[in-house]
């Protein structure tokens, strides 16, 4: 009770100033910077992209010359693509009263040019509408490619004449899925290579590598004494990486059919927050730094063998009255469909310090709950006295640290604790630190970090070439066998905790799920 929220600006923030300079660039400063959103009648542009890009402007964050363009094959004029994005603008951030006057400012620009993605022609139109916006100024641009991946080759070929015509930096941004296994991605890679160096290639955009509680991963392990000596095999029994929706793949079964839940959140989202986990201690917090650690555990890990995954799809559920459809009653899903919508897998390190310590991944959609987490069940007191003293059932009761990554972000230590009174009885309580309780700012939104990061041309948070194929390796034969095999998923109701054979799994490795 005696801790009060942080709250902007207090003594406890400053002392990380040195890593979080969230300062625009300086007001001398006399470039500009165009943001191209390539597919900014889409889905992820409405939703995740404008907002993010206005919570920056709104925070100060964005340099001072700066100018938004949105790019798609729909018809629209400036004015439309304002409205369209003025109806996902929040002011979540804080409620600072000038919000709506901020609002007005960021709209005005934001403008719209219509192309196809395979006209080099309509690239060099929107190329002159860029220049008459930067002036003479010296002008940085960034690509952001918001379309599906079927696209990005022929959007980069198109664009890179425009994109570097600018005289300053130029950087695209790739969204996921960045390939399918580990030869499109080669394929992709190279391609890409054909019209872009390496350093204007931000690859692989993982949102998650963005959120709040994943950044801290390192703060947690590295900067606190209590964790670090306990992260290894002589004290952790293992680690569950657990991602769960409840809701389906609705509307996006076109492209979640050509994919699968190991594709969409395995083998990039829960794996990256694997291998921070996992790391060794980097040489310095440099984006090369950790980026160099990570890929040393992707390449100590074993490749997934069929036998250590279950895969299950949804099917339809009636509850209250309400029937969820199942997933092959998509439209845009065949009706013969072994994509899986959940996967559970155990994984192994095998290194010195995770030898025969089990990375349990579980991920869903139409599950019965949404969330993501990480949990690190700690070993058995060795001689418990407790135990052996009292008889009590303190052998299931192992430590353990959860992560809750969202919503509602936690940190949360489950530790044995002697129920208050005049006997000697034992529970389970928690160390608990709950963000909404702690702190008063709103958690900025994984996006906002990303952009910004990459306008700052900070790569921490972006995936590199060798880290990206150690990520395919270690997926790739899984998924070839599970589609050569055509492999029948497990069904499961909407809605419900998934199938049992992610029980029978865990039971394997004498783990139960959190
Ligand atoms: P959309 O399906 O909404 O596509 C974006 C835009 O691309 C559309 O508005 C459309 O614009 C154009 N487009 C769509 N289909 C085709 C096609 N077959 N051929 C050519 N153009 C097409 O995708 P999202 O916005 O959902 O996703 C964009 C990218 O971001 C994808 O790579 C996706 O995997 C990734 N992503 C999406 C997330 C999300 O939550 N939506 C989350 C994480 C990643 P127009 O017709 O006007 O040209
Ligand atoms: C995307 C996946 O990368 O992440 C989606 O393609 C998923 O299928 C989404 O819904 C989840 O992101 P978040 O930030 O909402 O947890």
């Amino acid at each position: 009770a005696s801790q009060s929220k942080v709250e902007n600006g207090s003594p406890s923030e400053i002392i990380l100033d040195d890593f979080e300079d969230l300062s625009p660039l300086s007001e001398n400063d006399d470039s500009t910077v165009s943001i191209t959103v390539v597919g900014a009648s889409g889905d992820l542009a409405k939703k995740k992209i404008f907002p993010a890009l206005f919570a920056l402007y709104y925070e100060d964050c964005l340099p001072k010359h700066f100018t938004i363009f949105g790019y798609a094959r729909s018809k629209m004029t400036d004015a439309e693509l304002r409205n369209m994005v003025s109806k996902t603008l929040t002011c979540r951030i804080d409620k600072r009263e000038n919000c709506n006057e901020k609002m007005e400012e960021f709209l005005k620009r934001c403008f719209y040019h219509s192309g196809q993605y395979d006209s080099e022609e309509h690239f060099m139109d929107l190329d002159k509408k860029l220049k008459q916006h930067e002036g003479s100024r010296v002008s940085n641009r960034l690509f952001y490619l918001s379309i599906p991946p079927n696209i990005f080759l022929d959007v980069v070929k198109c664009a890179s004449k425009s994109a570097s015509s600018g005289n300053g930096w130029t950087r695209v941004i790739v969204e996921k899925p960045f390939g399918r296994d580990s030869d499109s991605s080669s394929a992709l890679t190279r391609g890409l290579k054909q019209y872009l160096v390496e350093d204007q290639i931000f690859r692989w955009i993982d949102h998650y590598l963005g959120k709040e509680l994943v950044e801290n991963l390192s703060v947690l392990r590295f900067s606190n004494l209590v964790f670090e000596p306990l992260w290894s095999r002589q004290y952790i029994r293992n680690v569950q990486l657990i991602f769960s929706e409840d809701f389906g793949t609705e509307g996006r079964g076109g492209y979640f059919d050509r994919y699968g839940i190991i594709r969409d959140i395995m083998q990039n989202h829960l794996l990256q927050i694997l291998a921070l986990f996992a790391m060794e201690t980097p040489v310095s917090l440099e984006a090369e730094d950790i980026r160099n650690e990570k890929v040393k555990v992707l390449r100590s890990m074993k490749p997934l063998q069929l036998e250590d995954v279950v895969i299950g799809q949804y099917k339809s559920h009636t509850k209250g009255g309400t029937t969820y459809p199942g997933y092959t009653e998509d439209k845009t899903v065949p009706k013969d469909s072994v994509t899986p919508t959940f996967a559970a897998a155990a994984l192994f390190i095998n290194n010195a310090r995770w030898d025969g310590v089990p990375f349990l991944m579980k991920a869903g959609k139409a599950l019965h709950t949404k969330g993501a987490e990480i949990r690190v069940q700690f070993r058995h007191v060795p001689g418990n006295l407790y135990k052996r003293s009292f008889g009590t059932d303190l052998d299931t009761a192992t430590n353990e640290l959860v992560i809750r990554v969202q919503p509602d972000e936690a940190i949360y230590l489950k530790i044995n604790n002697k129920i208050p009174g005049l006997g000697m009885r034992l529970d389970r309580s928690n160390l608990n630190l709950h963000y909404a309780a702690r702190y008063s700012k709103e958690i900025p939104d994984a996006y906002e970090r990303l952009l910004l990061d990459a306008i700052e041309g900070e790569r921490r948070l972006f995936i590199r070439s060798d880290e990206l194929d150690a990520a395919w390796e270690l997926f790739t034969p899984l998924l070839m066998e599970l589609e050569e095999k055509r492999i029948a998923p497990e069904l499961y109701p909407y809605g419900s905790r998934g199938p049992v054979g992610a029980h029978y799994l865990a039971a394997k490795y004498n783990v139960r799920w959190g």
